[in-house]
């Protein structure tokens, strides 16, 4: 039977495998996948061990740019998030290292909630490898404008300076803005101890902007929770975005797309939301 797993450490918590069983029994495919604990010294090692045989993995926290040098060939989307999230064996064994994260959050917005980017102002909370990763599937949505606000302005500027060739990006303070945008997408790690970026309320637009968090968990984050209470027209959580990176790779993979709706239900009710 063909082989998958997550790399990571820790890596126990990982819904991956659930997530590709479901797929793999909707779509009829016949795979193993699960999950493969790498030591945090040698994930170069284990992943060449594991594709003697393996066919594919998705690589998680904090093998990303390992994989992203381990890779022997990128796709564009890898190149330019200098991450990579999912790996795969080709014909002639050599590996392509892809990034689907970004795509999977596209998806969760575009096809999901049906909210066209295309036009819209997207404010971007962070400038970690989160933001790095969804910015060349959001400027290939051509929106109006891209800003990437985060604590320490120098990362955001340079990030902006990494992807100006792709479109209108540009970079920002938490508190130099006030004007509302159409999207905000919350792509900070402050949503782990129940904090949110000090942004100004004016930059949601009462019953217009929608505001999504790349994080989730049992209860609505405290991003989503705030976005709500300030009257953001939808407040999502990262969930969909979870499912839908998954459909991606699990596409590159079998060459058969999934549908990720009832998959998504079903973390939903795992989760107890
Ligand atoms: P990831 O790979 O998930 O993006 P990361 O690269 O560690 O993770 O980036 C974390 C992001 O969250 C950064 O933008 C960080 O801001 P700094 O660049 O200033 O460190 C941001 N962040 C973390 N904790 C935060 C907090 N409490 N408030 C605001 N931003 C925070």
């Amino acid at each position: 039977m063909d082989r998958y797993v997550v790399f990571g450490n820790p890596v126990g918590h990982s819904k991956s495998p659930m997530i590709h069983k479901l797929f793999a029994e909707q779509t009829g495919q016949s795979l193993d996948y699960s999950t493969l604990l790498a030591p945090l010294d040698d994930f170069s090692g284990c992943a060449t061990a594991f594709f003697q045989e393996g066919r594919g993995a998705n690589v998680t926290v904090p093998f990303k740019e390992d994989a992203y040098r381990l890779a022997n060939s990128l796709t564009a989307r890898a190149q330019r998030a200098g991450a990579v999230n999912t790996l795969s064996k080709l014909a002639d064994g050599s590996l392509l290292g892809d990034n689907t994260d970004g795509a999977g959050l596209v998806r969760d917005l575009t096809v999901n909630a049906g909210f066209s980017l295309t036009g819209k102002r997207i404010l971007l909370l962070g400038a970690g490898g989160a933001v790095r990763g969804a910015l060349e599937p959001l400027l290939a949505e051509k929106p109006a404008s891209v800003i990437i606000a985060n604590r320490t302005v120098e990362k955001a500027e340079w990030l902006a300076e990494l992807f100006c060739d792709l479109g209108p990006v540009s970079a920002s303070g938490f508190d130099w803005l006030q004007e509302p945008v159409d999207v905000i997408i919350n792509a900070t790690s402050a949503s782990l101890t129940g904090d949110v970026p000090p942004i100004a309320p004016s930059l949601i637009e009462s019953g217009k902007t929608l505001c999504y968090d790349m994080m989730y968990g049992k209860e609505p984050t405290a991003f989503c929770r705030w976005a709500s209470e300030h009257g953001a027209a939808v407040s999502m959580d990262g969930l969909g975005m979870l499912a839908e990176q998954a459909g991606e790779a699990f596409f590159l993979w079998r060459a058969v797309r999934p549908d990720t709706a009832p998959v998504l239900q079903e973390l939903r009710r795992q989760l107890g939301l």
